[in-house]
């Protein structure tokens, strides 16, 4: 017996819900997971991937089967990924929840949803992408004392998120390091008026809220200095006509909120990075509302 998984990018702090904002998007991670008496991992795409027990997806299988008292004695892991490694969309975190998900089924779902959810974040460190990649939508999580508290709320396609992806990566560890160990009253003031606006807005609709609720002191204007054009992506995307633009996790891809009504948005963007910033490409994303899935085969 085997197991497919199916797991969603992630987008996390949306500007302002630095380490606490996520969203799923429609680019998918696919792994297989089949038990076996030795480990045995491919990637259908020719990606560099561990091949041995250092695999994150092996290891969170590894750590469920630990947590139900199960031995295992090897997996046979195939990954068929969309998500783009180290570019800020989750791809570490879909990994994560392909594991615990994948393992979770082949033991015969000992873990409740909370569980795993809670799981996840514990390995992966950030809810606000984890958390999503689980339950799909747009969801405000954070982790506290081993435990997420999070809602999730769907997003009805009233917008479209316009990915704007470089050709060079950005490690999560290198984008936190660069982030001052504290910060002034004002600027913890500014983000966290902003981040509760945008959870009303996007909750509410109030689309028109969303270019002020997106803005951040708190990591964007410390990591801009890693992201070369990464600054001047975003002033062109809200100049395109976007609602709002961020980047996106811990970089290095920015993310423009468009109104989905708007039709052309992703072609002008298109012509435009080919003009002035060809390492980027935008691509056109939007919400998953489902979240992670899983399917058994024989
Ligand atoms: N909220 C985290 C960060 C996401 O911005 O560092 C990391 O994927």
């Amino acid at each position: 017996m085997g197991v497919r998984v199916k797991v969603p990018a992630t987008s996390a702090n949306m500007g302002s819900g630095y380490d606490s904002i996520g969203i799923a998007l429609d680019l998918y991670n696919v792994i297989t997971l089949e038990e076996s008496d030795h480990i045995d991992i491919t990637d259908l795409n020719g990606q560099k991937i561990p091949t041995n027990d250092t695999n994150l997806i092996y290891q969170c299988a590894k750590k469920v089967y630990d947590i139900c008292g199960k031995s295992l004695s090897g997996l046979k892991i195939t990954e068929d990924c969309a998500i783009p490694q180290t570019r800020g969309l989750g791809s570490s975190s879909a990994c994560t929840v392909a594991g615990i998900l994948g393992a979770n089924a082949l033991l015969g779902d000992p873990l409740s949803q909370e569980n795993m959810i809670d799981l996840a974040a514990s390995i992966e460190g950030h809810p606000d992408n984890s958390t999503p990649a689980i339950l799909g939508g747009f969801c405000v999580a954070l982790l506290e004392y081993g435990k997420v508290w999070s809602v999730r709320v769907p997003m009805n396609g009233t917008v479209d998120f316009i990915t704007f992806i470089p050709d060079f990566e950005l490690s999560t560890e290198k984008a936190r390091a660069a982030l001052p160990k504290q910060v002034a009253h004002h600027d913890a003031v500014f983000n966290l008026a902003r981040a509760a606006l945008l959870a009303g807005s996007l909750v509410t609709g109030k689309l028109e809220n969303v270019g002020v609720a997106v803005g951040d002191c708190l990591h964007q204007p410390y990591r801009f200095g890693l992201i070369p054009d990464g600054a001047e992506v975003v002033h062109a995307a809200k100049c395109m006509g976007a609602l709002g633009a961020f980047i996106s996790g811990a970089g290095p891809s920015i993310i423009a909120v468009v109104d989905s009504a708007d039709k052309t948005y992703l072609s002008r963007a298109q012509m435009y990075c080919q003009q002035h910033f060809p390492h980027w490409k935008p691509i056109r994303l939007t919400c998953d509302e489902v979240g992670a899935t899983v399917e058994r085969f024989e």
